[in-house]
């Protein structure tokens, strides 16, 4: 495994929209397995593959420790109700804004053998869903955030 370099906001590669997955080759699974290391690396909660540069429709999203779900071609096929809630984004460190998501997300994917499964997340896990797909499609969160925090919002919510 290996770490890769997460892009920044600003690298065109995180504007493309990305490809579907034909054939799961082992590329795709070195690829898999360089994004976990990157994710737990980063301690973030999800990484989509136009982060480390390259652009194919898969993204990762573990929110629970341990539950990692590794998604390839993924689809959201359902969304109910709204939440807005504070976001960030390991392509754009140290900014943070508020963004409208729904409340509650299911996502069809294959995992890393190919098989189809689906999975329902709420809260915190279906914004993962949400930002990790939006990824795929070329878009980052503060394209459509409610609201960017000022730099004096972030000093005052994380108390400096
Ligand atoms: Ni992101």
């Amino acid at each position: 495994m290996a770490k890769l370099n997460i892009v920044k906001l600003g690298d065109e590669v995180l504007r493309k929209k990305c490809r579907p997955v034909i054939e799961i080759t082992p590329r795709i699974l070195t690829l898999l397995d360089d994004m976990i290391e990157t994710l737990h690396d980063a301690d973030g909660v999800g990484l989509a593959a136009p982060q480390v540069g390259v652009v194919r429709r898969i993204c990762l999203v573990e929110v629970e420790e341990g539950e990692l779900y590794e998604m390839i071609n993924p689809e959201i096929i359902e969304a109910e109700g709204e939440q807005e809630e504070l976001e960030g984004c390991l392509s754009l460190p140290g900014k943070w804004g508020y963004t409208k998501r729904p409340e509650k997300v299911t996502v069809r994917a294959l995992d890393r053998h190919g098989k189809e499964y689906t999975v329902t997340g709420t809260g915190l896990k279906a914004r993962a869903f949400c930002h990790e797909i939006d990824h795929l499609d070329g878009k980052v969160f503060s394209d459509e955030a409610v609201h960017m925090l000022t730099q004096r919002e972030i000093d005052e919510l994380f108390g400096e």
